[in-house]
């Protein structure tokens, strides 16, 4: 038998290197390259070359888009509507989905929920767990609110023994958890490793494509947050699905990042009670939940969380900064834009936030990702620097450019019907837009100098 040779592979974008390095030479990453064995070379060129040698014979034809099938997509329901909405509807058959989450915030209980929701809709589901025992998996399962009674669990960590299992119980739903925790027979490497983690995941995509079978895969995510393992293994999945959620909170956010199936960044809002999780229908009065009306320094914006709108309070805080620079911290946006909009601020809104320290956060551990939330945070801004009140029923919605100007946003109202539904009657927003929503009026702003104007007194 050949001796098998390894690569060094950089854990963050999967570069090849001939020897190791301390920094990868593609994405400068540092001390991210690891060792990986290559695939034994036994038994697999032969496969290879009889299967490839089986095709030239075949008939493998193209055919014209226009003459294949619409197939109406199948779709199973999980029962736990905020779980299939973020899947896009459903679980796809066929499909590997991988669930991403800092240890403890919850992915092998919504997959037990999910699963013992599916047993009692008649399909046969099978819970391989390699992080736990089943009696480890028995002592979760008594404290859920679903009878999780019918699911087959099996304690094994070789992928081979898993699929071999779910065939013979003619499993249609497969969980595996964790991805980190199984290895497969065809590639040396302990569990965890990344060689055996994109092997395991290319070998569970290949048995959920032929089979038919649904495959979710947890994944342990890393300091940095990314999935343990290689990027490459976001790559090979159908779904990825994010669960997050601040550790002091009982929030927990499920998000698509990645969707074969239906669109990308959909957000689900479960709370993690003493049965389980619960789906909260209506995630912006939560987030809204604890903001008291009239205080300083915060303002309210919609965000678009994939198709839907949820409404958010940005806090912000300035306090006289002592000897020294003065501090900028935030948490739920991109530092660089607190840095654009402070600056901002300063040269054409009249305000300096030079002297003053300052935090900006965003309440229920949701992120700004888009510029739409601009105006809400310089209002917060500008709210806590003169020490008056954002008016309790006004919402703030418009991206700021650098000249000062206050330009118009997409999906606008969608974002105001949300508002109008929580009984917002106001909203200030870009000059050159003019929604119509009943019972919402829109004021027009021109300029970052007209915000103050619109705080309270
Ligand atoms: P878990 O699903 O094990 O997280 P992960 O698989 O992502 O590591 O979640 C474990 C946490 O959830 C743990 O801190 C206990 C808590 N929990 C509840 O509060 N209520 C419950 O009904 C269950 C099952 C867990
Ligand atoms: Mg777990």
């Amino acid at each position: 038998m050949a001796r098998a040779h390894s690569v060094y592979r950089c854990t963050e974008c999967g570069h090849d290197h001939p020897k190791w390095v301390g920094r990868c030479e593609a994405c400068a990453a540092w001390n991210t390259v690891a060792e990986e064995p290559l695939r034994l070379s036994t038994a697999a060129p032969k496969a290879r070359g009889g299967r490839a040698a089986g095709r030239r014979e075949g008939a493998v034809v193209p055919v014209p888009l226009r003459d294949i099938e619409k197939t109406k997509l199948l779709r199973w329901s999980t029962g736990i509507p905020e779980f299939d909405f973020v899947l896009g509807g459903g679980i796809v058959p066929g499909s590997l989905a991988l669930i991403g989450g800092e240890p403890g915030i919850g992915k092998s209980t919504i997959l037990l929920q999910a699963v013992a929701r599916l047993e009692a809709r008649g399909i046969r589901t099978l819970y391989a767990s390699g992080e736990e025992s089943p009696e480890q998996v028995r002592l979760r399962a008594d404290r859920l609110e679903e009878d999780a009674g019918p699911v087959l669990v099996l304690g094994e960590t070789q992928l081979e023994n898993v699929i071999a299992a779910a065939e013979a119980t003619r499993a249609q739903v497969l969980v595996l958890d964790s991805i980190q925790t199984v290895y497969t027979d065809t590639l040396e490497g302990a569990p965890g490793s990344v060689g055996q983690v994109r092997e395991s995941a290319a070998l569970l995509m290949r048995f959920a494509k032929e089979s038919g079978i649904a495959v979710f895969v947890v994944g342990h995510v890393t300091k940095g947050g990314a999935i343990a393992g290689p990027k490459t293994l976001e790559h090979i999945v159908d779904t990825v699905l994010y669960f997050e959620g601040e550790p002091s909170l009982d929030y927990r956010l499920l998000r698509a990042t990645k969707n074969r199936f239906g669109s990308v960044d959909e957000l689900g809002v479960f709370t993690m009670t003493g049965r389980g999780l619960v789906a909260v229908p209506n995630p912006s009065a939560v987030f809204l939940g604890a903001r008291s009306a009239g205080a300083v320094g915060s303002a309210v914006t919609a965000l678009m969380e994939g198709s839907r709108p949820v409404l958010v309070e940005v806090q912000a805080l300035a306090a006289p900064s002592g000897y020294g620079t003065a501090q900028r911290v935030a948490t739920g946006l991109d530092p660089k834009r607190l840095a654009v909009l402070l600056a901002v601020l300063e040269r054409r809104g009249g305000a300096s936030f030079s002297q003053q320290d300052v935090f900006v956060q965003v309440a229920g551990g949701l992120r700004l990702t888009e510029p739409a939330a601009d105006l809400a945070v310089v209002a917060a801004l500008l709210s806590s620097l003169y020490n008056r009140p954002t008016p309790p029923d006004a919402l703030y919605l418009g991206e700021l450019g650098l000249g000062g100007e206050i330009r118009p946003i997409a999906g606008l109202e969608r974002r105001l019907s949300e508002a109008g539904r929580l009984g917002f009657q106001r909203v200030f927003g870009s000059g050159r837009s003019s929604p119509r929503i009943p019972g919402i009026t829109h004021f027009g702003l021109g300029g970052v100098d007209e915000v103050a104007g619109t705080l309270a007194a």
